[in-house]
């Protein structure tokens, strides 16, 4: 079943081919939508791809892992790559295209260029942390939008900050393509599926939806009229005493990312980034 729906995606390994699918499919008068994803695909990556065949008559899913947005000391070369599971994952979730370009057609001998965003990309979360991530995210994000020219392109929730970068650069930049965040999915124990979850030892996975718990204490607390900066320093200590140790546990206005210390202020999310371990891992909520 499974490998029959391979047999019938199509893959594009470089741009003129990807380019050539979607103009027959506008031909036809279809619509397309783009996930661009690094692969390892789970069950976040699919809810894209359900989100997508709900937005456009098309799916492009992109698989790249893009240099770029890793610094010297990340993980790029152990990033989990397994493109023909994923072909699998994507084909048995209904998916049109799959694009795979090569480093080389996305950064030719001689690419010169970079996006530097500021605004949400400049909030003091992840950016304090990875500051060259971004101007990576910004800049292979906005080659796909040009590659693939998608009605919608769709971002999962779980990189909310990331979300926010993309959605302020297609705007910034008169993008057409209509940018769409979807929920985070998550593990039965609130774990929110992430490809580095492979990362964590048996220990450590127990130990990790400490994270979701906490957020999820904090905003509970927060709506029921604590104060958020004591909601936000309960919630660092229950990480800490779970194990973690945490980068940053945050309330940002949910649009602009900029600091919020009253909740009438506007919609709060909670963003936290905190090592297990060796393996970081990020999460937020909406309160
Ligand atoms: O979220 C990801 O997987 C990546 O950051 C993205 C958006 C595909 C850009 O490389």
């Amino acid at each position: 079943m499974v490998a029959d729906s391979v047999s019938r995606l199509e893959i594009a390994g470089d741009v003129a081919s990807l380019r050539a699918k979607v103009a027959e499919w506008r031909r036809l008068g279809e619509t397309v939508a783009l996930a661009p994803t690094m692969g390892a695909l789970h069950d976040g990556h699919i809810s894209l791809v359900a989100q997508a065949k709900k937005l456009a008559h098309r799916v492009v899913m992109s698989i790249f892992v893009n240099p770029t947005q890793f610094a010297p000391t990340e993980d790029f070369s152990a990033y989990p790559r397994m493109v023909e599971a994923d072909a699998a994952k994507f084909a048995a979730a209904e998916g049109d295209l799959l694009f795979l370009p090569s480093a080389a057609e996305v950064y030719p001998a001689g690419f010169a260029s970079q996006i530097i965003t500021a605004g949400p990309a400049a909030a003091g979360l992840e950016d304090r942390f990875r500051p060259t991530h971004f101007a990576g995210v910004a800049t292979v994000v906005a080659k796909l939008l040009n590659q693939c020219r998608p009605d919608v392109a769709v971002f999962g929730e779980k990189d909310y900050q990331q979300l926010k970068v993309v959605t302020q650069m297609a705007r910034d930049l008169d993008f057409e393509t209509q940018i769409f965040g979807a929920p985070t999915v998550r593990e039965a124990d609130g774990l929110a599926l992430s490809s580095r979850n492979v990362y964590l030892s048996a220990d450590e996975r127990r130990a990790a939806p400490a994270l979701y718990r906490a957020l999820m204490a904090c905003a509970a607390e927060i709506r029921a009229g604590a104060s958020i900066e004591a909601a936000l320093v309960a919630a660092r200590e229950a990480l800490a005493s779970a194990g973690f140790a945490a980068d940053y546990v945050e309330a940002r206005h949910a649009e602009t990312l900029s600091p919020i210390s009253l909740r009438a202020n506007g919609p709060i999310r909670l963003l936290a980034a905190a090592r297990l371990g060796k393996t970081r891992l990020i999460d937020n909520i909406a309160v």
